[in-house]
C-alpha cells in the first residue's frame, strides 16, 4: 500500500493532484500539439492526417462539429476561428442531440468529431449517422488508436499526452490548438487568407506556449482570489467571442470538481436572465481582454457593479479601464483575438481547481462523473 502511495506520488510529478500537474504541462502539451505543423517564416501549416482531403476541403460546403462537454466547448471556439478564417460555415452540436434528430447531411459536409478518450459513445454513434450519409469525417482525439480515430476518414491527433484527471485541462488547450491550425490549415487551402497573414498569426502563435507559462505566474493570485469566493454558492461566468465558450468552459470546471453552481454566458445575454440573479454576495467571472468587444464588455462589468455583484476579470496585462472597476483582476499576456481562449482559459482552471482543493473536494475524481462515457 505504502509503495502504492509513493507510485503515485511519482505519477502526479510532486504536484498534489494530477489536475494541478495537467494545468502545468499546458506550456509544453500545447507546443507539442504544434510541433512540426506550423512553420511561421513561411507561413505554412501542415497537418499530414488530413492531407489527402486538400481538395475535398476547398469544395466543402459547410462543416458540422460534434462533441460533448469539454470537447463541445473546443468546437465552439473552433466554430469562431474556422468562421472567421476559412469562411466556411459551421455548425456545434452536441453529439447526443445531432445522433437522434434526423439531421440534414450531405456528401458536401464535413464533419469534425472532437474527443479526448475516443471513446464517447454519442459522439461514436454521430460519427456513424453522419458517415452513412456519406459526409466527410474527421478526428481530434487525444487518445491514439482508440475507437474515434478508428472509424474517422481522417484525424488530426493533439498530442496532450495522458489526461488523469477527470475535469479536463491539457486535452481541451490542445483541442483548442488543433482547431486553431485547422482554421488556418483550411483558410490556406480556400485561400481565404494572404500569405502576410499567415506568416504573421503563425509567428504569434508560435509564441504561445510561452505565453501559457506566463498565464501560469498568476497562481498565487488565483489562490487568494479563490479563498475569497471558496463559500460560494452560485458564480457566473461571460464573455464575448471566442471568450464566451471560454466562460462555457470556465464555469463547467468549477462546477464539475467544487459542486458550486455555475453558468456560462454571452455577456450579452446576462440582461436575458441571469441579472436577476446578481446580488452582493454573487461573484462574476468576466474574460475582458482588449479585443474587438472590449467596450461592450466594460458595460456589462458596469451592469454587474450597479447592482453590487463582484467582478473577477481576466484582463490584458496593463489594462487599467477594467481594473478601475472590477474587485480583482487576473492579467494575461497580450496576444491576437485568435489566441485568447488559450490564455484565458489558464485562470479558470486555476481558479477551479483552487476553490475545489479548499472545499476539500475530491478534485481528480469528481462525484458521479467519469472521464470517459461509454454509454448513453
Ligand atoms: C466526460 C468527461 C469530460 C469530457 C466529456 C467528453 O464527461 O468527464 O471531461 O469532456 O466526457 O469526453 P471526450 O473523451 O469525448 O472528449
Amino acid at each position: 500500500h505504502e509503495l502504492d502511495l509513493k507510485l503515485e506520488m511519482l505519477e502526479k510529478g510532486g504536484y498534489d493532484h494530477f489536475m494541478l500537474k495537467e494545468i502545468y504541462e499546458q506550456p509544453r502539451s500545447v507546443r507539442d500539439c504544434m510541433r512540426g505543423r506550423i512553420y511561421p517564416q513561411q507561413g505554412l501549416v501542415q497537418l499530414g492526417g488530413i492531407k489527402e482531403y486538400t481538395e475535398k476541403l476547398k469544395n466543402i460546403d459547410r462543416i458540422i462539429i460534434v462533441a460533448c462537454g469539454t470537447s463541445w466547448h473546443a468546437g465552439l471556439v473552433g466554430e469562431y476561428l474556422i468562421e472567421e478564417y476559412a469562411r466556411v460555415s459551421v455548425e456545434v452540436e452536441y453529439a447526443s442531440e445531432f445522433r437522434y434528430r434526423n439531421p440534414i447531411i450531405t456528401e458536401k459536409d464535413l464533419v469534425i468529431a472532437i474527443s479526448q478518450s475516443g471513446e464517447t459513445a454519442d459522439t461514436m454513434a454521430a460519427i456513424e449517422l453522419a458517415k452513412e450519409k456519406g459526409a466527410t469525417i474527421f478526428g481530434i482525439c487525444n487518445v491514439v488508436g482508440a475507437s474515434i480515430p478508428r472509424t474517422t476518414h481522417a484525424g488530426v491527433y493533439t498530442h496532450a499526452g495522458p489526461e488523469i484527471g477527470v475535469a479536463s485541462t491539457k486535452a481541451f488547450t490542445a483541442q483548442v490548438t488543433v482547431l486553431t491550425l485547422m482554421a488556418f490549415y483550411i483558410a490556406q487551402q480556400r485561400g481565404t487568407i494572404t500569405q502576410s497573414k499567415l506568416v504573421e498569426y503563425l509567428t504569434e502563435l508560435n509564441e504561445i506556449p510561452n505565453l501559457v507559462e506566463i498565464a501560469l505566474k498568476s497562481n498565487d493570485h488565483v489562490k487568494k482570489i479563490a479563498a475569497r469566493f471558496k463559500d460560494s454558492t452560485n458564480c457566473l461566468f461571460l464573455g464575448r467571442g471566442s471568450s464566451f465558450p471560454v466562460a462555457l468552459e470556465g464555469a463547467l470546471k468549477l462546477k464539475e470538481i467544487s459542486y458550486i453552481h455555475a453558468e456560462g454566458y454571452p455577456a450579452a445575454e446576462m440582461k436575458h436572465g441571469p441579472i436577476a440573479l446578481i446580488d452582493d454576495e454573487m461573484p462574476v467571472v468576466f474574460i475582458a481582454t482588449k479585443h474587438s468587444s472590449y467596450e461592450k464588455v466594460i458595460s456589462n462589468i458596469q451592469e454587474v457593479k450597479a447592482r453590487k455583484g463582484h467582478v473577477i476579470a481576466i484582463v490584458t496585462e496593463g489594462d487599467t479601464d477594467v481594473r478601475a472597476m472590477a474587485d480583482y483582476v487576473i492579467e494575461i499576456p497580450q496576444t491576437a483575438e485568435a489566441f485568447v481562449p488559450l490564455l484565458a482559459t489558464i485562470p479558470l482552471q486555476l481558479l477551479a481547481y483552487h476553490i475545489a482543493v479548499m472545499r476539500g473536494c475530491n478534485v481528480d475524481q469528481p462525484r458521479n462523473l467519469a472521464k470517459s462515457v461509454t454509454v448513453e
